[in-house]
């Protein structure tokens, strides 16, 4: 078993959901970026909406103008984060989805992808989407990708000193990206962990040093354990593989928010 077949750092996020949020989650300019995607790009009038993951802002959006289905793997992100019936979340993984025909006019993703493994577990769910998307058919996800410049830990981690950063969603992707060598590699979640347990002190001393509330920082400890690793690949090297899978790239959009350029929404037609 490798470390994208485990249930990593979810069972607990699902407990502290609420200290999540953007960039790691969707804010409203990515929701809005995929509503003018699917606007432009997609004439079907009630769309078929598979959800990898299950994001509730994307929820919200396919009920308003179809029908959803949502597969994620972990059981206690399905019932304490996913908005809609239980009937309509599927416990599955991307790599290897149940349906047998294609069902889907659309599938969407936010910051999922990084979580498969690079390449083989990003091809692997390309060509799963592939098979259970229409002809025709989008599939529209928000990367996490690398800055163009690469920062280094102690960048970051000095920046964080000056409170330079504002929240724990932003440090944990800069720290996460700045600590990786290779997409092929990632980083290693509990890395991350240690790399900041090292250089706080104590977390209580970091937060009040910070100004953050101690209840955001604490969701650090949802890495520590964690055997997951983010793969930070590049647009184009998304591109590439979706490419290799019988997918063409449409279009991409990131929003005007703090690292919004390194959260791009692709856009890819199922050929
Ligand atoms: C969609 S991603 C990222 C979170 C995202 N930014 C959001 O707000 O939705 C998180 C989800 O991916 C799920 N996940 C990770 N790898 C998976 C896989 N191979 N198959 C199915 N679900 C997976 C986890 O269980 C978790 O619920």
């Amino acid at each position: 078993m490798d470390s994208t077949d485990t249930p990593g750092q979810w069972p607990l996020v699902a407990r502290q959901w609420l200290q999540l949020g953007p960039p790691l989650r969707p804010g409203p300019m990515d929701t809005a970026i995929v509503r003018t995607l699917i606007e432009r790009w997609c004439d079907v009038a009630e769309a078929r909406y598979l959800i990898l993951g299950v994001t509730p802002e994307y929820h919200a959006m396919a009920v308003a103008a179809g029908s959803v289905q949502a597969i994620d793997r972990t059981p206690e992100m399905i019932r304490y984060v996913w908005p809609g019936q239980p009937s309509q979340a599927e416990t599955g993984d991307w790599r290897q989805m149940p349906w047998q025909t294609p069902a889907f006019d659309i599938a969407l993703c936010d910051g999922g992808l990084q979580l498969v493994g690079y390449p083989d577990g990003l091809s692997a769910v390309a060509r799963e989407l592939h098979r259970v998307l229409l002809p025709d058919g989008l599939f529209i996800a928000r990367l996490f990708t690398p800055p163009e410049t690469a920062e280094t830990p102690e960048d970051v981690l000095q920046d964080l000193l000056k409170a330079n950063i504002p929240n724990l969603n932003v440090l944990k992707l800069r720290l996460g990206m700045a600590m990786q060598s290779d997409a092929e590699s990632g980083t290693a979640l509990r890395d991350v962990w240690s790399r900041l347990h090292d250089a706080a002190g104590s977390w209580p001393e970091l937060a009040e040093r910070l100004s953050w509330p101690l209840d955001h920082l604490l969701a650090i400890e949802a890495y520590r354990e964690s055997p997951a690793r983010m793969h930070y690949f590049t647009p184009d090297q998304a591109i590439a593989v979706f490419e290799r899978s019988g997918f063409r790239h449409l279009d991409s959009a990131s929003g005007d928010y703090m690292l919004g350029t390194q959260c791009p929404t692709l856009c890819f037609r199922r050929l």
